[in-house]
């Protein structure tokens, strides 16, 4: 990957245009914070965000399943960079009530229970977090999935009433894992076996040889309802490009 001096060139020209994109979102719309999966993508903006000094509050959202891995990384991203990831819990009574309703694993049984979790367990949260900013920075690429061809790079979030920077839109996985590598970045070791999009464990599993990257999310369900909630408008992804915003 290294020696692929074409594809590191536009790698390093995007890295620019995104951390450029990230400061005059610190400058527009403070404070910012970065909802971080610590998904590959999310990795790379950790990196930028952190060795580039932006002073973006970076957060996950801790829904309690995440898979044994996540919680290594968390810990490895915190010491490579000394810095602390800040952890979002859910409300107690919100899961209680969840599980209580649905069972334990009750997202398997229906799109009602599984979009209840995902609720009680990552919307309210990222709800309650935004509360007082001016924009969130998220690892949305319009290459993921036919439910984000409509992501841009920076957008009003009509939901959450901010403003939503998504500054890694248009990279490819090839030129997310390029800069991973080049740059020494920590990340999840799930994706080496076969996990290129990573959840919570028991909503996240490996893809097969030529699935879709978002095969192993939610696996039970047809592709146009693989949405956790944190990325709808409406029901739908929204589409509105900052005038003079190149990516
Ligand atoms: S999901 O909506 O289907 O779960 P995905 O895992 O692809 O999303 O992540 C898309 C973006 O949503 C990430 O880049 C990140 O900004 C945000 N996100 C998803 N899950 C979390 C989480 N647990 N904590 C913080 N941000 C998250
Ligand atoms: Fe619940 Fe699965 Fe959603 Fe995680 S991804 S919040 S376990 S339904």
């Amino acid at each position: 990957m290294s020696d692929n001096i074409p594809l590191l060139a536009t790698v390093t020209a995007k890295a620019t245009t995104a951390v450029s994109l990230l400061r005059s979102a610190v400058s527009d719309y403070p404070p910012v914070a970065f909802a971080n999966s610590l998904g590959a993508e999310d990795m790379v903006l950790t990196d930028l965000i952190w060795r580039e000094h932006i002073a973006i509050d970076i957060f996950s959202l801790d829904t309690g399943r995440l898979p044994a891995e996540t919680y290594t990384l968390i810990t490895a991203a915190e010491k490579h960079y000394g810095q602390r990831i800040h952890l979002i819990f859910p409300r107690p009574e919100d899961v209680e009530a969840c599980v209580q309703r649905y069972g334990i694993n009750g997202f398997y049984d229906s799109i009602e229970a599984r979009k209840a979790c995902c609720h009680a367990r990552k919307v309210e949260p990222l709800q309650r977090v935004l509360a007082g900013k001016g924009a969130w920075v998220t690892g949305l690429r319009v290459a993921q999935s036919t439910t984000r061809e409509g992501v841009a790079p920076i957008a009003p979030d009509t939901t959450n009433g901010l403003i939503k920077v998504s500054p890694l839109a248009d990279w490819s996985e090839e030129e997310v894992w390029a800069y991973i590598r080049a740059n020494g970045v920590p990340y999840n070791p799930l994706h080496d076996q076969n996990y290129p999009s990573i959840g919570c464990a028991p909503c996240t599993r490996a893809i097969q040889p030529g699935e879709d990257i978002r095969a192993g999310r939610w696996w039970w369900e047809n592709p146009q309802t693989k949405e956790c909630g944190l990325h709808m408008v409406d029901g739908r992804l929204q589409r509105i490009v900052k005038e003079g915003t190149s990516a």
